[in-house]
Formats: C-alpha cells, sequence, structure tokens
C-alpha cells in the first residue's frame, strides 16, 4: 500500500520537479508560528504573514484557506506557470509548500504595501502621490497586464485586478500581484470570494453576471483603478447618498459636462499635467464601457497611455454599471411596496413592467447563480 503510494506521488510529481518547493516547518519557523503580529493582511483566498526565509529573505507567505484547496498536482502545475514568469511589474512567487492539507504560497515581500492602505487607505500613509508617481504607476500596472495578456503564452488572465492588488516596492514601482491565483482554486470559489472580499465595484458587468472572463473584463477592472488611482478615491463609497457613490458614473457625469478635469484629486493642489490627466480618465472610461467590443486591448491601453496613440472617443459610450442595475431594481421594488401599502395597484403594475428588462439581470446577479468561468480568447 505504501509503495503504491510513494509511486504514485512519483508519478505525480515527475514534470513538476522544478517548482520551488518549502516545507511547513520551514515557514512556520519563517513566520514564528505564523504568529498574529506577523499577519499583514487577509484576503478573499486566507491570510497573508511576513516572513523571513532562510536566506534573509523577506517574504509574503499566504495560507489558502480551506475552501481553496484543489488536487496537489493541478495546483503544483499552476505553480510552475505563475513561478516561471518574470516581470518587472509582476510580484514574484518563490514558490510553495504543499504538505497535507496545506497550501501555501510564498511571495516577494513589497514593504510599501498596496494602493489599497496607502493611497486609497485614508490619509494612513506617508507616501507623497505626486502626479509623476501616480502616472508611472498606472503605466507600469498596464505594462504588466499587457505582458500577462499579450505576451504570456498561452495568455493569463488576472480575474483580481484591484487596488489592493497593487503593491509598491521600495521605489514605488508598481507591482501586480495574486495573477493567476484564481486558477488555483474553485472557479466559483474566485467569484464569490471576490464579492465577498467587498470587490465587486471592479467587475465587468459580463463577469457579475454571467461569468464570464475574458481579457476584456481585466480591462475594465484596470479601467476602473485607473480612475481611482487620478482621482485618489475608492471606486465605491457607501457613505455618500446613492447618486454619487460610484466613482465610474461620476467620471462619466464630468465627461459628458465636459469637466473631467475636476476629478483629478484635489490633494494634488493643481499639481499635474492636466491634458495628461484628462486622458487617463478618458481611458478609465474607454476601458469599462459596456460592450467588451469596445474596450481596448491593455496593449493598446499602454500606447495611450504613453501617448504613442490617440484616445479615441468617437464612438465612447457611458460605461457598464453593475450596481446601477442592481440599484435600480432596488429602488423600484422600494417603491413597489409604498405602492401597495397606498393600495394604489394600478402604479405598482406598470412599475413593474418598466423594471422587466433589468429584472432577470439584477436576479441573477442578486442570487448568484453561479454557473463556471470560463476563457474565451478575445
Ligand atoms: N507580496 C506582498 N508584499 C507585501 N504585502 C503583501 C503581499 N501580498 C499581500 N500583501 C498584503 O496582504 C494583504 C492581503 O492580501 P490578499 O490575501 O492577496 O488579499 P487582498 O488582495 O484581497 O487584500 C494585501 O492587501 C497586502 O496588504
Ligand atoms: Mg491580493
Amino acid at each position: 500500500m505504501l509503495m503504491l503510494l510513494r509511486k504514485m506521488v512519483e508519478i505525480y510529481f515527475s514534470d513538476i520537479e522544478n517548482v520551488n518547493r518549502y516545507t511547513y516547518k520551514e515557514l512556520k519557523i519563517a513566520t514564528e508560528g505564523f504568529s498574529p503580529a506577523n499577519k499583514i493582511g487577509e484576503g478573499g483566498f486566507g491570510s497573508v504573514y511576513k516572513g523571513k526565509l532562510r536566506n534573509d529573505t523577506l517574504a509574503a507567505i499566504k495560507v489558502l484557506s480551506a475552501e481553496s484547496r484543489q488536487g496537489v498536482k493541478e495546483f503544483l502545475t499552476e505553480i510552475k506557470v505563475i513561478s516561471s514568469i518574470e516581470h518587472e511589474n509582476l510580484v514574484k512567487l518563490y514558490g510553495c509548500c504543499v504538505e497535507g492539507n496545506h497550501r501555501i504560497l510564498v511571495y516577494e515581500y513589497h514593504e510599501n504595501n498596496s494602493l489599497a492602505q496607502t493611497l486609497l487607505g485614508g490619509g494612513h500613509s506617508s507616501i507623497q502621490f505626486s502626479w509623476d508617481v501616480r502616472r508611472n504607476i498606472c503605466i507600469g500596472v498596464a505594462r504588466g497586464l499587457a505582458f500577462l495578456h499579450d505576451v504570456v503564452q498561452p495568455h493569463i488572465i488576472h480575474r483580481d485586478i484591484k487596488a489592493s492588488n497593487i503593491l509598491l516596492d521600495k521605489s514605488l514601482q508598481p507591482k501586480i500581484s495574486d495573477f493567476g491565483l484564481a486558477k488555483l482554486i474553485a472557479a466559483n470559489l474566485t467569484h464569490i470570494s471576490t464579492l465577498v472580499a467587498g470587490t465587486a465595484g471592479y467587475l465587468a458587468p459580463e463577469y457579475a453576471i454571467r461569468s464570464q472572463v475574458t481579457r476584456k473584463s481585466d480591462v475594465y477592472s484596470f479601467g476602473v483603478l485607473l480612475l481611482e488611482i487620478v482621482s485618489g478615491k475608492c471606486n465605491t463609497n457607501r457613505r455618500l447618498p446613492v447618486g454619487e457613490r460610484y466613482l465610474l458614473a461620476n467620471a462619466w457625469d464630468l465627461y459628458e459636462k465636459g469637466e473631467t478635469e475636476s476629478l483629478v484629486d484635489v490633494f494634488l493642489d493643481g499639481e499635474f499635467d492636466v491634458e495628461e490627466a484628462i486622458r487617463f480618465c478618458k481611458i478609465g472610461l474607454l476601458c469599462t464601457q459596456d460592450s467588451l467590443q469596445l474596450r481596448p486591448s491593455m496593449s493598446e491601453v499602454l500606447d495611450m497611455l504613453i501617448g504613442e496613440t490617440d484616445v479615441n472617443e468617437e464612438k465612447m459610450a457611458k460605461p457598464g454599471l453593475v450596481f446601477e442595475i442592481i440599484e435600480a431594481k432596488e429602488r423600484r421594488k422600494q417603491k413597489g411596496t409604498a405602492e401597495v401599502e397606498n393600495a394604489s395597484s394600478s402604479l405598482v403594475g406598470s412599475g413593474r413592467q418598466d423594471d422587466s428588462s433589468l429584472s432577470g439581470i439584477a436576479d441573477s446577479f442578486a442570487t448568484m447563480t453561479f454557473t463556471s468561468i470560463y476563457d474565451r480568447s478575445n
């Protein structure tokens, strides 16, 4: 029996022996017993600890949660792909630990934390996000994504581009983290964890509603991130009245009024290249259009950001706003209820009829009937 098991393990690992492996014991020592003092974050996939490896290198050690487990072979095959990818704007995956039930990823550590905690963290950071720094971050993230989408073969869709996945190194160079991670866990869990983690504001409508994942859903998320970096605001602010809650909706309103410039972060105190900042906002809007065919590819986005090609606004349409659909439905429901209370049945009827085109979408989003996520080549 034991022999058979050994043989199976041998076959399993034969083609993935190049993956850098850590023992559980080694990582336990590196994190001082996964002590709470070394915990630097908690995300949809598990907890992250800061640790010091044997060679004194600092690492971010991500302990995947129980639900994210998959077969050892599938896990290692994915790890092999991810750890072989190197780019100056991508966080390096050093290796992993697969022992018993443990699934742990070991990443390069970046001391300046993520954009979520710094730029969007409510003034708790000492980093000065000047326009030059922001421009550099936007372009770096676009470079990293264009590399994953258009250079790596077969291409990698990130699926979870958001401010907390953009880390900053010592010199404030952006590093995209967690690419490929979504593939390590069950497809529907990715979707759920993204929503549970409260990052639904980055989801392209077709991803949120139909679980349709393409490179263009990453482009949408990048567009949201771009607007966040320029404005210094989170994509959603629930403390604001409904009409002002969504950055993307505000950006579109300002664009339509010809007031895009006022979207730029007031903390810059006017110290920015106006033309460039407006161009970045327009690119953000181009990336978030409802129709994925209208969204540019990441390589095209990069060319527009660096001013290599012009931004074509001719056919620019209103962004696809998932929450607008849901809130419209909620409002109608509430209105419907109030009207029932007023015994005004005829109005309720017409209200519901108006709602019919949206209700299917919003219902499927609200009840989250998670169909499998599939990749497509566009
Ligand atoms: N390589 C890393 N270097 C430094 N900090 C990291 C690294 N990876 C993750 N973190 C920190 O841990 C937090 C949790 O990460 P993660 O589990 O990926 O969840 P999320 O991306 O949803 O925040 C991040 O927000 C970040 O602050
Ligand atoms: Mg992350």
